[in-house]
């Protein structure tokens, strides 16, 4: 069984623990607890063909920022997430594939661009604005919401079929 790994990257606070513990095991807590650094393993079958997906939740906070290339360079491929609430995750997430492609020293990378939060009523960032980037950076693109298990599962789904079209 082909194992493939997905790296979760984006600001801290957008979601990318929720978004995974909502897959992996449908779990989700309003409360805020910063991640160091956690992996999980899942099997799943996408389009009749199995797989093992070994995720790699990484820290959003910039004071673990130095672990980023490390974790870039091992992803097959990358989740990156922003909140729709915050126009700076919006931005921090553009500077995130920017450096991605550095560091593959290509621009053809699976990504899967993710709006998180697309729940609250409040919103800083329009489905537009998430597509434009998406479109420069040539991801996937979903409006998700870890809170109200809105397309978590297709982030994933979108991820182990961007990883086989390469
Ligand atoms: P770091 O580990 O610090 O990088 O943060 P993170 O990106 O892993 O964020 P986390 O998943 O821990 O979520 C941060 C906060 O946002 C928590 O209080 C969550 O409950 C909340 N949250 C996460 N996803 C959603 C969502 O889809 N909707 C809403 N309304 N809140 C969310
Ligand atoms: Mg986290």
């Amino acid at each position: 069984v082909p194992e493939y790994k997905v790296v979760m990257l984006g600001s801290g606070g957008v979601g990318k623990s929720m978004l995974t513990t909502k897959y992996m095991n449908g779990n989700f807590s309003d409360e805020y607890d910063p991640t160091i650094e956690d992996s999980y393993r899942k099997q799943c079958t996408v389009d009749n063909t199995t797989c093992i997906l070994e995720i790699l939740d990484t820290a959003g906070q910039e004071e673990y920022a130095a672990m980023r290339d490390y974790h870039i360079r091992s992803g097959d491929c990358f989740v990156v997430v922003y909140s729709v609430a915050s126009m700076e995750t919006l931005h921090e997430a553009a500077s995130i594939a920017k450096k991605i492609f550095l560091i593959k020293e290509t621009d053809h990378v699976p990504i899967v661009l993710v709006g998180n939060k697309c729940d609250l009523p409040e919103r800083e960032v329009s489905m537009r604005e998430g597509m434009d980037l998406a479109r420069r950076i040539r991801s996937g693109f979903y409006e998700a919401s870890a809170r109200e298990n809105i397309r978590v599962q297709d982030v994933f789904t979108q991820c182990v079929r961007r990883i086989k079209r390469l």
